[in-house]
């Protein structure tokens, strides 16, 4: 089986470590690249050959530095997964009422959640092969869906979410346009057992929290199968459609 190489961008995530463990398994892959704001000195797999680790502060230019980087050094990138979001911090909560809302909070959340994505996807444009076919997954929410809405609450992550699945639509108009053999999904991995699902599993099943590996192979099983008909596909971990 021929190799090619895999980049993660918010690798320092538990889905994205949990996507580099599943990665590293299938074998598929000659390298795999992983971006964090942070070093992974303190990670168990800082000392794999096949592991390249890259930091990064999420800005145009040394997004466009690391991409220079890591395109150089390997085989062409075919699976490319974009993790960065968040629903809470230290300085964040979701907000359960409008009087929760805070410019602040909301300026982080959409910073993280829509415009970092949006920034590597920019670059990512010219560095993505024009002959290999090569997928790029960005991780969304269910609850981004505007139609899948019945609850209410979350504004900030709700909606930094819907906005990022506009700003993904129109960049699979561009990308259809600038390089038809990449395919762009937004991804809803279903819950997590993750840093940032923790504060809010009480109320669901055990069987309905999934682990990173669960998510990520789902995640790999689609990317390897999905067709590279140059639209945006709103998908969950079972492969079904999302409503917008
Ligand atoms: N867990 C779930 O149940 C669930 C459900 C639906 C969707 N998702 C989505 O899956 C993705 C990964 O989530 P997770 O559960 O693995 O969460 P996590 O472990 O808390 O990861 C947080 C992610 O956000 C990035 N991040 C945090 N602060 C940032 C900042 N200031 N600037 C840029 N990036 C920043 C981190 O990047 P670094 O690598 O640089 O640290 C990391 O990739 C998110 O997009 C989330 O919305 C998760």
């Amino acid at each position: 089986m021929e190799q090619n190489d895999a980049l993660i961008v918010g690798a320092g995530s538990d889905i994205g470590q949990g996507i580099a463990g599943v990665l590293k398994k299938s074998e598929e892959f000659e390298n795999i690249h992983l971006v964090s704001r942070n070093s992974f000195d303190n990670r168990s797999n800082t000392n794999d050959s096949i592991l390249h680790h890259y930091t990064c502060d999420n800005e145009k230019e040394s997004i466009r530095e690391v991409l220079e980087e890591v395109f150089n050094r390997g085989s062409d990138i075919t699976k490319i997964f974009i993790c960065n979001g968040i629903l809470h911090s230290d300085e964040v909560f979701p907000e359960r009422r409008l009087e929760h809302i805070s410019a602040d909070s909301m300026e982080r959340i959409f910073r993280i959640n829509s415009i970092v994505p949006m920034l590597w996807l920019a670059e990512l444009i010219n560095f993505l092969s024009k002959d290999l076919p090569s997928v790029v997954a960005v991780l969304n929410a269910r609850v981004g869906s505007i139609d899948d809405n019945k609850l209410g609450g979350w504004y900030s992550y709700r909606a930094s979410k819907t906005a990022l699945n506009m700003l993904l639509k129109t960049t699979s108009i561009e990308y259809a346009r600038r390089n038809r053999m990449a395919k762009l999904i937004s991804f809803h991995p279903g819950t997590v057992d993750t840093k940032l699902s923790k504060p809010f599993q009480k109320n669901i099943p055990k069987d309905r929290i999934f682990s990173t590996d669960y998510a990520a192979s789902q995640l790999l099983n689609i990317m390897n199968s999905i067709s590279h008909d140059g639209t945006l596909d709103y998908l969950d971990w079972k492969g079904d459609k999302i409503p917008w």
